[in-house]
């Protein structure tokens, strides 16, 4: 049983080389699948649906008749959540800057979030400052 042959011999080792390559390949595709999306993964699923609809609406009635849906695009540009809740926290509604309740805030994120491509889960976003600097649009 230990001699081993090889009738096909070069063939075979072609096949071996082949298959130690797309190992390397599967392993590196591997790697790299788990460090790239590895942010957004981390901010996924932060907030329920529930949340976002709220902030929809708390959107709508708040903001939208400055903003109109441009505002969606503009979280983006924000380095993470976290500074986005800091803005219209506190400067925002324009004319009674700070005035809503600090949940309609935050559901406006999770809002922001939704329309912005993240995925929603099983629990509503905090307005937790460790949380929020999670998310990197
Ligand atoms: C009365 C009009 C008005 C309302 C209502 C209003 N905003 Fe604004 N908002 C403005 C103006 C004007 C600016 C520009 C301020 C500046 O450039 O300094 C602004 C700026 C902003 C910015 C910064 C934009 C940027 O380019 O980074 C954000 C974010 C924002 N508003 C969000 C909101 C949200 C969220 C609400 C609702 C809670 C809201 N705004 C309600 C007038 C309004």
């Amino acid at each position: 049983m230990s001699k081993l042959r090889r009738p096909e011999g070069s063939a075979r080792t072609r096949r071996d080389t082949a298959a130690g390559l797309s190992a390397t390949v599967f392993t590196v595709a591997l790697v790299l699948v788990a460090a790239l999306p590895a942010k957004l993964a981390a901010a996924e699923q932060l907030f329920t649906e529930t949340q976002a609809a709220r902030g929809e609406r708390a959107f709508l009635t708040n903001c939208a008749g400055c903003h109109g849906y441009s505002m969606i695009s503009i979280f983006a540009r924000y380095r993470n959540a976290f500074d986005y809740f800091g803005v219209i926290s506190t400067s925002m509604p324009w004319e009674d800057a700070g005035a809503l309740p600090i949940q309609d805030y935050i559901d406006i994120v999770a809002y922001m979030m939704r329309e912005n491509g993240y995925a929603s889960g099983g629990a509503e976003l905090p307005p937790d400052r460790a949380v929020l600097e999670q998310i990197q649009p």
